[in-house]
């Protein structure tokens, strides 16, 4: 478990550059973006090796799905109390893990039920998104996602970790309603949990991803892709076309940091890009 040590800034003034930096954007995290703010920047100075707070109890909304799956393996892995919420409920992954999941069934677009799963939890990692029509979009990556941040503000849930997705450039046109409902749930995050949220913003998110009993690698695109795109992030400010270059980044440093963020209490709220979910994911000090 890390301890970060504010190092220029004393509590009280960080507080200060924390509230003051909360608007439309958020504030970013990555230390190799140009968009960080110098004057609330922090510096990790020390590692302390306490054991983990056992008694975290997540729940990973969408925990059966791609991201979700490998969230909560990572949360296990740890020593956490693990709870996934999704429509299908339990998952069909056939792996001994998975047996430790408390696996509950509901759809965070209808009623009230789905939010007995908030009890006794202590942070929660919406995993909740997905593709189709605009409406559908902004519902399933927006309004299902803003329910669970309101939900969880009224049980007073410490964290809130966000699986968002960076800015696509040009694309965002023929996504609105995904772009749109992302920002929306940021937006929300940022007023519901001005302490507490965490929002990682990755591109292309590669690892084996299961589609019924198939394993599909991506990996073997992704991968490769990951290690030349590293070398193109001065592009990757070039506006409009430049974000197509984002990096893809491995499915389980977005979960060992999405983790992390939930649990680590000294883990700062904001915005993490692809640039700084790959620098915490190599950290050794969680
Ligand atoms: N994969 C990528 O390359 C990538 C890149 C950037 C960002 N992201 C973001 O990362 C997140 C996870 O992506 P993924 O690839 O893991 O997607 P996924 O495999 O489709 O998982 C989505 C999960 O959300 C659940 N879900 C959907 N609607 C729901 C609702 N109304 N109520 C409760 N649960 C619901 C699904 O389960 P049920 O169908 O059983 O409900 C599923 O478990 C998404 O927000 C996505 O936008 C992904």
């Amino acid at each position: 478990m890390s301890r970060i040590i504010y190092s220029r800034l004393s509590p009280s003034r960080l507080l200060s550059n924390t509230l003051g930096s909360v608007g439309r954007g958020g504030r970013y995290l990555s230390t190799e973006s140009n968009k960080i703010d110098e004057s609330s920047k922090v510096e990790e100075a020390e590692t302390v090796n306490t054991p983990p707070p056992l008694t975290e109890k997540l729940l990973v909304l969408g925990g059966n799905g791609f991201v979700g799956s490998h969230i909560c393996k990572e949360a296990l892995d740890r020593g956490f109390s693990v709870a996934s919420l999704s429509r299908s409920g339990k998952s069909s992954i056939q792996e001994s893990w998975a047996n430790n999941v408390s696996w509950h069934q509901g759809d965070l677009l209808s009623g009230d039920s789905w939010k007995e799963a908030l009890d006794g939890v202590t942070s929660v990692i919406s995993c909740v998104g997905g593709f189709g029509s605009n409406s559908h979009m902004f519902k399933i990556n927006g309004t299902a996602n803003i329910n669970a941040v309101n939900a969880a503000a009224e049980k007073g849930i410490r964290r809130f970790v966000y699986i968002s997705a960076s800015d696509f450039g040009v694309i965002n046109y023929l996504i609105q309603g995904y772009y749109d409902g992302k920002r929306a749930t940021e937006q929300e995050l940022l007023t519901k949990f001005p302490y507490g949220h965490v929002i990682l913003r990755p591109g292309f998110i590669y690892g084996t991803r299961r589609v019924g009993s198939m394993k599909l690698p991506l990996g073997v695109i992704g991968s490769p892709l990951e290690m030349v795109m590293q070398y193109t992030k001065s592009l990757n400010q070039v506006p409009v076309v430049g974000p197509l270059l984002t990096p893809p980044v491995d499915v389980k440093a977005v979960a060992r940091v999405a983790v992390r963020g939930a649990v680590d209490p000294v883990f700062p709220p904001g915005i993490v890009d692809v640039y700084g979910i790959r620098r915490y994911s190599q950290q050794k000090a969680f």
